[in-house]
């Protein structure tokens, strides 16, 4: 395999006197899609903050390309090419559907323009219908589209999602899955963290599994069963059929 284009080494992560992440060695190569599946609570979206820069790491911790970027600031990493659509979404509900698209492309980095406007819309058609109405006149489905078509406005080389699905119908999960393989063939990296396990399972081509800030285990996701899974979910012995 190539060299990956994110990772972390050995990555931990702190809120105070709280450790949330004991020792994370993660990676994602360039147009893989990967899961990071865990219960509640087992340090998916640290992982992803830290990467981010979110959350102060140490610089070798996290490496694009091969160079420590740990404790980049955030807008840095977006700079970068690392992406996230966030918890909840944080979209400016106020705002029209386009003009928080606008806000992306301004502060996109510049120079790779792979994605616009016009290619954001052909991937989620009911944007454009809805493109002058408020964000916060849209279902939680086509907010979440908003949040996955801004993220791409910034020209990620890698987009780390976090539980895009939570809360919504699954015909609108279903669709936004459905996006997943264009992004990801335009060769854009993509990390999943996602609660449904069966959904993360069918969507990527690697997995991860988290248990209490540890990687607890790691595979191919067609080849990972589902009493390994189900191990390594809820820890060793509450294992359930
Ligand atoms: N801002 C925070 N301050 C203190 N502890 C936090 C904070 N955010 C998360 N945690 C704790 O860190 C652990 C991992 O949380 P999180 O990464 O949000 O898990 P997940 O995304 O897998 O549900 C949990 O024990 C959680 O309570
Ligand atoms: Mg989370």
């Amino acid at each position: 395999m190539s060299a990956p284009l994110l990772s972390t080494h050995g990555l931990q992560a702190f809120y105070g006197d709280f450790q949330a992440l004991f020792g994370i060695d993660f990676e994602v190569a360039a147009g893989e899609v990967v899961a990071l599946i865990g219960a509640n609570g087992a340090g998916k979206s640290t992982l992803l903050n830290a990467i981010m820069g979110a959350i102060r790491v140490a610089p070798d911790m996290v490496r694009l390309d091969g160079a420590p970027t740990g404790g980049a600031a955030p807008h840095v990493m977006v700079a970068k090419g690392v992406g996230i659509v966030p918890e909840g979404r944080r979209l400016f509900t106020g705002m029209s559907v386009e003009d928080n698209l606008r806000v992306a492309i301004d502060h996109s980095a510049g120079g790779n323009d792979a994605w616009t406007l016009e290619r954001v819309y052909a991937l989620f058609p009911i944007l454009k219908d809805k493109r002058r109405d408020l964000v916060q006149s849209l279902s939680g489905g086509q907010q979440q589209m908003v949040a996955v078509a801004r993220a791409l406005l910034n020209q990620p080389r890698v987009l780390l999602c976090d539980e895009i699905s939570l809360g919504l119908a699954p015909k609108v999960i279903n669709e936004i899955y459905a996006a997943i393989p264009s992004i990801s063939d335009a060769g854009t990296a993509i990390v999943l963290v996602e609660q449904d396990v069966g959904l993360a399972k069918k969507a990527s081509d690697r997995l991860y599994c988290m248990l209490e800030g540890k990687v607890t285990l790691t595979g191919k996701s067609a080849d990972v069963s589902r009493e390994d899974i189900s191990a390594a979910y809820f820890g060793a012995g509450h294992a359930v059929a």
